[in-house]
């Protein structure tokens, strides 16, 4: 792995490492995870942003867990879609004041099961996160590719144009507040497989490119991570390659004490090598 590109330190971001439960757990276990991951955060040492998001059924009870919580290490509450409007007649879907009310402060937008099973498209994505920045939440906003685009060789093309449809109108000035998520289809869940790191390394410069063309030196504020079969043993691998602002997780985070390791290892890596022109060998 030659992940060598040193960042100036104005560049520099606290690396945010997520997981999303998909459609996991009740609210008593989730309540569970969350009181685990809120007195692990009270004293833990490491340099990260952390955030868990619920199914919504457990979003405010799992928000009011860390409510007044005073935590060394952040940790926000997330919902997993959202609608754009405030309210209306849109029956069975939630809208940015009630994930606010709830207690959330972030909203994943666009992953790829929502795209693939439930009809979301570049241009609802870009609807949806205006309306979360305009109710001042931060946005997970997922990018990625399937097999067979991967296959025609067109995955910078693709994903270039997915993150510009849905930035499209967001101002410069909204830019710390975007997590992208490069997650490929072909990585997520049980048929997956993790993404090599130099690949996953390639698409975020890319992706930074994007950002620096639409934003200027605004674009050094958002965070580009990496979401797909993420485990225990490729976290510490992704933290090598400094591009690669964090992780986005799924069931490999579904233990709290698995999701505290993965944070755990990515952070120490990263503190070893992910800001340096060291090489990995120097790095393990
Ligand atoms: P996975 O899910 O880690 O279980 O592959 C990742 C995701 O869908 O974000």
């Amino acid at each position: 792995m030659t992940s060598s590109v040193k960042q100036p330190a104005s560049a520099r971001r606290r690396p945010w490492l997520g997981t999303s439960w998909k459609m996991n757990k009740t609210v008593g276990e989730a309540v569970d995870y969350a009181r685990v991951l809120a007195q692990w955060a009270q004293t833990a040492h490491v340099d990260a942003s952390v955030a868990i998001l619920p199914p919504y059924t457990a979003l405010a009870p799992v928000a009011s867990v860390f409510q007044s919580l005073v935590t060394r290490v952040p940790v926000q509450v997330g919902a997993q879609n959202m609608h754009w409007e405030d309210a209306g007649p849109h029956t069975g879907e939630i809208s940015p004041v009630m994930v606010r009310d709830s207690g959330a402060s972030v909203v994943e937008i666009g992953h790829f099961e929502r795209r693939s099973a439930c009809g979301e498209t570049d241009a609802t994505v870009n609807q949806k996160v205006l309306a979360a920045l305009r109710h001042s939440l931060s946005v997970v906003l997922c990018v990625g590719e399937d097999d067979a685009t991967r296959d025609y060789g067109v995955v910078r093309e693709f994903v270039g144009m997915q993150l510009k449809i849905a930035l499209r109108g967001v101002a410069a000035t909204s830019l710390g507040q975007l997590i992208v998520a490069y997650e490929p289809g072909w990585a997520i869940g049980n048929s997956g497989t993790s993404a090599p790191t130099e690949d996953v390394a390639d698409i975020h410069r890319y992706l930074r490119g994007v950002l620096t063309s639409l934003y200027g030196t605004h674009a050094a504020q958002a965070r580009i991570i990496y979401g797909g079969s993420v485990s225990q043993q490729t976290a510490p691998r992704y933290a090598m390659a400094p591009e690669i602002d964090g992780l986005f997780i799924g069931r490999a985070a579904w233990d709290v004490a698995d999701f505290i390791r993965i944070i755990e290892a990515f952070c120490a890596t990263r503190a070893r090598c992910g800001d340096s022109t060291a090489e990995v060998a120097e790095c393990q």
